[in-house]
């Protein structure tokens, strides 16, 4: 006969039970869990995007007192920065289709798409008004791009993809501050010492916020990674970087003066291979996990020696020499710390939470297993 054992008993069981669950997680709940924080997330950010960053790119600027004498080096400049947002509906296409199956990266992806595509209006104002080229010409300029041109994902998995936009909106964002330092004529490159325009201050000023905030986005879902699945995300973080160009400098190939482009962008202090490895890997490296560099990266992921087991852990003192395991997990702690107190906000706390859960991954357990 089947005895029930006693509520008290049942409770008192239910109550001692930890809320976390003990050891390694699965593949399947570590997916899990990075879906929820990632949804999560995503709801945060749409809430702030609307409240702070709602900007049109017809009526927030005053594009009528945009100066008409700019120097050639920044309108070809900025023919580029428009030339490049102009294949949104590529980016968004393709990223969609890779994440479709998760909820929360596909919204974010077609939420991040209405965001850049108002950057592709903005800069097609700046050309418009700043009158250097007929809108017949900008017309054909941009059927010649898409005729000829096609974005195509870099990689074609999701991690591998998180880490090139993590690098690719870094960069973004510092194209459009560096342009900021030339329309308030801070410049020093003689040729745009007299650059300083007002308008396009704001309009630079207003876009780089966005990239700034897609960059925190996407550095965010990363660290998810880079916390549940830290061997994957530090062999593809590596993979990225050692392979990473810009997609303008693929995209405007077809054009006849794309040669200068990459070109125009270092002379005028926009972008350079030094700022490149300073002011975007090294930046992205550290907010990510206080990782010192491309080459103590390298150098783990030589050393690293152990293969992951089929939930995709890997306990390698190596590896985790590499970055501060404990840093992401604060860190990842504090997203999960944000999405509860919006969901509290919102009343979704009591119909369906999102909570962080432990990796099992923390240094002393590392170290523990690889003796
Ligand atoms: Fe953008
Ligand atoms: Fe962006």
């Amino acid at each position: 006969m089947i005895t029930r054992p006693e509520s008290s008993i049942v409770n008192e069981v239910e109550e001692q039970r930890s809320k976390y669950p003990v050891g390694l997680l699965s593949r399947q709940e570590k997916d899990r869990l990075i879906e929820r924080g990632v949804t999560g997330l995503y709801r945060w950010y749409l809430d702030r995007s609307q409240k702070t960053r709602n900007w049109n790119p017809d009526r927030t600027f005053d594009w009528p007192s945009l100066r008409t004498d700019h120097s050639p080096l920044l309108n070809h400049i900025l023919e580029g920065f428009y030339a490049v947002e102009q294949f949104v509906p590529d980016y968004t296409s393709r990223a969609v289709d890779l994440v479709r199956e998760s909820y929360g990266r596909s919204h974010f992806h077609l939420r991040w798409g209405a965001e850049e595509e108002k950057h592709a209006d903005l800069w097609l104002n700046s050309l418009l008004f700043s009158q250097m080229r007929s809108p017949e010409w900008i017309a054909e300029y941009g059927e010649t791009l898409h005729r000829n041109q096609r974005w195509t994902l870099p990689w074609d998995d999701v991690i591998h993809l998180t880490c090139y936009t993590v690098i690719q909106e870094r960069a973004t964002q510092l194209n459009y501050l560096n342009t900021v330092i030339i329309a308030t004529g801070k410049s020093e490159h003689p040729e745009l010492v007299n650059d300083a325009d007002p308008v396009l201050a704001h309009a630079a000023k207003t876009i780089a916020v966005d990239e700034a905030a897609h960059y925190y986005f996407f550095t965010e879902v990363l660290r998810l990674y880079l916390y549940y699945y830290p061997a994957d995300t530090l062999k593809a973080l590596l993979n990225v970087i050692n392979n990473f160009t810009m997609p303008a400098l693929d995209l405007l190939k077809v054009m006849p003066d794309a040669a200068d482009f990459e070109e125009a962008t270092f002379r005028a202090g926009v972008y350079t291979p030094k700022q490149h490895i300073t002011d975007v890997l090294k930046v992205a490296l550290k907010n990510l996990g206080n990782i010192t560099g491309r080459g103590s990266l390298s150098k783990g992921i030589k050393r690293s020696r152990l293969v992951p087991d089929p939930d995709g852990n890997m306990r390698d003192t190596a590896l985790f020499d590499v970055f501060d395991y404990d840093a992401v997990e604060e860190a990842v702690k504090k997203i999960f710390g944000r999405i509860e107190k919006y969901e509290e906000e919102t009343g979704l706390a009591k119909i369906y939470p999102t909570y962080f859960v432990p990796s099992g991954l923390s240094m002393s357990n590392n170290a523990e297993a690889t003796e």
